[in-house]
């Protein structure tokens, strides 16, 4: 198995199906071009932990996309009790506030220092790449979105989470802010033309990891293409050139 400094690909798969049977399936189609799957809310709410355990059963560390935003106590032991082996990286909303976040870090911290093959990372969810400013507007937000990520990126790190879920659009300047400091994870993948469904601040996978990405979630642009094994390994391709 890779170890966890050394990703097969940078491509994560965000698993956004209802049952582990299908998630399973998907692990094994697409598990030898990628080495991290994506549970998010959809796929949680119905299997829980059980469909992360299969998962890694296959040889496979899991994205834990619950998005974490309550009161400090409650996401603390939320963190707990999501890290285990095997769990590469677990998110919460930067806008629930620097005390939730620390309380995620210290939880990460307790469990690490337990057991050192329990690794996780915390990634602070800046702004979602579906909204734009607009969108941040109706919600009583009167920044630009940039400004906006760049607040919540700022409070986040100085909480001490080991990275940030951003969409591409902001990742070169976080790079330039925070520098090699923070993991960079961007969903807001689409490839060259491909449809951009509900997201709208996109790009290619080319053009993220240029600007400074080190991970790309992809869903429905690759689950749902005519043939994903082939999607992958020419977007992969893509990024070897
Ligand atoms: O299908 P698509 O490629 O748009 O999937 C993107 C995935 O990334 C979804 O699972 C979504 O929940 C997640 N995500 C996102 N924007 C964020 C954080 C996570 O789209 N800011």
């Amino acid at each position: 198995m890779n170890s966890s400094t050394t990703p097969l690909s940078p491509i994560i798969i965000a698993l956004d199906v209802d049952t582990s049977a299908e998630a399973v399936d998907w692990v094994q189609r697409l598990g030898k071009q990628a080495d991290i799957f994506k549970v998010g809310l959809q796929l949680f709410i119905k299997e829980g932990m059980s469909v992360v355990e299969a998962i890694i059963a296959q040889g496979k560390r899991v994205f834990v996309d619950l998005k974490l935003h309550d009161i400090p106590n409650t996401v603390h032991h939320a963190t707990l009790n999501l890290m285990r082996p095997g769990v590469e990286f677990i998110t919460l909303h930067a806008g629930g506030g620097v005390d939730m976040m620390e309380a995620a870090v210290e939880a990460a911290a307790e469990n690490r220092a337990k057991s050192p093959t329990v690794t996780a990372k915390l990634l602070g969810v800046t702004v979602l790449t579906s909204l734009d400013e607009d969108d941040l507007r109706e919600i009583g937000i009167n920044h630009s979105v940039s400004g906006q990520v760049m607040n919540l990126a700022r409070l986040a790190v100085e909480a001490g989470v080991d990275g940030l879920v951003t969409s591409p659009k902001e990742v070169r300047l976080l790079r330039q802010e925070h520098r090699e400091k923070v993991v960079l994870v961007t969903p807001g993948i689409r490839p060259a033309g491909g449809d951009t469904h509900d997201q709208k601040r996109v790009m290619t996978p080319a053009e993220a990891i240029l600007e400074g990405s080190n991970y790309l979630v992809m869903g429905r642009s690759l689950l749902d293409s005519p043939a994903p094994e082939k999607t992958l390994e020419e977007i992969l391709a893509s990024l070897r050139r």
